[in-house]
């Protein structure tokens, strides 16, 4: 195979550059590393052949191939050792005039048909190129750390990025075994956009008091299927790397309220309380293991009471099954008995709304969250009102804790935890479609790849029902008044045909 870049630099041997410098070599082309540090080169160079050593030793790689692998590799000492090279990748300092200025030095030794590319991964492209002379021959090129084994690379037109050169990139990105995605040049390209909902809605949740951190991490890995909760995921990002991208594409978004930063991340930011690599971030870390506190026990009660669901309930027969299994003695009265446990299960609603608006006793009434299918999640979740009482509230955690299944009891807010956050994720996607930053395909593709969720944000959409998220953002928008919650107008006109479909209108 004939690699389509045949001599690539790359400019900035730290964790970026060696490992996009891994992954070009592999594909066949060779490759020059440049750095302003000389030392910074031999010590990348001879990081990536250790790495190759490891794949030989575990059988993945045959000696002849790492010696090809090595022997393309090469250390470049002064930029004009890069002049006939046909694609240029830089990887230095997060700084617009270092980066501008860079690439004007190089487009002066360069061939004028050579590619050059950013790994920017906040800054404009469009930005970076302006004062280049030729601004069509370059594009982003935003990899994800560590490179060669977060396979996704998006590629990123700048506002005259030549439409060529992109395609070449992505041909370029598989052949170096990566999946490319399309991106116009917009805050945050795909991922870091799309990435938005699940940290920042679970930071409200704590802001508003309706659960701890660790609560709000259970709920979304054992709900959702998320490997990691949004505070495991800070702590191991560390604060002083997510909290300014946090802030950053925010007023790049004209402070636009979807991506509203929180108080508490720039607190603990301020505090040096960051994560994981200081020991101490939303976990406190003993020898590198976050110590996570332990569940509430689930209540012992000796008599359960009859139990009336709401007939506006979500999932109502999957609930009505699911009591029965529960072996809950269940009402079918047109009104609860006084003395029942009375059920609602809102979709963005909050608990309290719903027993006002339907008339119920608050002080009997709990809320399950019912967005999805209880057979598809490792967890229950409850919510109870300021005016439940705790005997109610202990026998719905009881009953529904009965099968040995984990539950967690919440306070009330409009929409539980994770309608909350799933509708905020499937929402922003819904917007990136919308103003054509990428495909529906790409941004499933990217956020799968990039941010390990469990499936991508319009496909969890179609799975759950456009018509339920809909109903979840409305409704919240209605209790909080807030126009985070509006829902994109590719939501709601994608609802009835199905938000992952490659879009047909011209
Ligand atoms: P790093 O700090 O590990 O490495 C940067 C290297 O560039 C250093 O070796 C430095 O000596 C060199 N350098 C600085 N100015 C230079 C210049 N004018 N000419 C030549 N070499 C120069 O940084 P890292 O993490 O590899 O990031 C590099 C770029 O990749 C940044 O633009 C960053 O935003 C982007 N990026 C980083 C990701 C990450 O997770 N670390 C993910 C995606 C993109």
């Amino acid at each position: 195979m004939t690699p389509i870049f045949q001599k690539v630099a790359i400019i900035g041997a730290g964790a970026m550059g060696r490992g996009i410098a891994q992954i070009a070599a592999q594909a066949g082309s060779q490759v020059w590393l440049y750095d302003t540090q000389p030392e910074a080169v031999a010590k990348a160079r001879d990081a990536v052949s250790k790495q190759w050593d490891k794949l030989q030793e575990k059988g993945r790689l045959t000696a002849e191939a790492v010696a090809g692998h090595k022997s393309r590799l090469q250390e470049a000492a002064h930029m004009e050792d890069l002049a006939g090279c046909d694609l240029v990748v830089e990887a230095i300092v997060e700084k617009l005039d270092i980066k501008k200025s860079l690439f004007s030095a190089l487009e002066k030794v360069l061939d004028p048909s050579a590619v050059l590319v950013t790994n920017t991964s906040s800054l404009s492209v469009t930005a970076i190129a302006a004062g280049l002379q030729r601004p069509e021959q370059f594009a982003g090129y935003h990899f994800f750390n560590p490179v060669p084994l977060m396979k996704v690379v998006e590629v990123i037109a700048g506002l005259k990025t030549n439409s060529a050169i992109c395609q070449r990139l992505s041909d370029f990105a598989r052949q170096m075994g990566h999946t490319p995605v399309q991106a116009l040049d917009t805050p945050g390209f795909i991922v870091n956009h799309a990435g938005r909902g699940y940290s920042t809605e679970a930071l409200r949740i704590v802001s508003e008091g309706i659960a701890d951190f660790a609560t709000i991490d259970r709920i979304l890995r054992d709900q959702v299927g998320f490997k990691l909760g949004p505070f495991e995921l800070f702590d191991l990002t560390a604060l002083d790397v997510s909290h300014p991208v946090i802030e950053a594409i925010y007023h790049q978004y004209y402070e636009e309220p979807r991506y509203r930063p929180n108080v508490i991340t720039a607190q603990r930011l301020a505090a040096g309380v960051v994560g994981k690599k200081v020991g101490e971030g939303f976990y406190k870390y003993v020898d590198g293991v976050a110590q996570v506190p332990a569940e509430p026990p689930t209540p012992v009660i000796e008599k359960i009471p009859p139990v009336w669901v709401s007939p506006r309930a979500a999932r109502r027969m999957e609930l009505l099954q699911l009591l029965k299994d529960l072996g809950a003695n269940i009402e079918t009265g047109a009104s609860p008995s006084p003395e029942a446990l009375t059920l609602v299960a809102p979709l963005g609603f909050d608990v309290t709304t719903v027993a006002v608006v339907e008339r119920l006793d608050p002080a009997r009434t709990v809320g399950i969250d019912m967005l999805f299918q209880d057979s598809a999640t490792r967890r229950r979740v409850l919510a109870t009102n300021p005016a439940t009482r705790s005997d109610m509230r202990d026998a719905a955690h009881a009953l529904f804790a009965r099968d040995g299944k984990a539950v967690s009891v919440i306070r009330d807010s409009g929409g539980f935890v994770t309608q909350r956050v799933v509708a905020t994720i499937v929402n922003i996607a819904s917007d990136i479609c919308q103003q054509r930053i990428c495909s529906p395909q790409d941004l499933d593709t990217a956020v799968t790849l990039g941010l390990a969720y469990p499936m991508g944000p319009l496909a969890m959409g179609d799975r759950l029902g456009p018509d339920s998220i809909l109903e979840v953002l409305f409704n919240m928008q209605t209790v909080y008044g807030d126009m985070r919650y509006r829902p994109s107008p590719w939501l709601r006109r994608r609802g009835a045909i199905g938000l992952s479909l490659m879009h047909t209108e011209a």
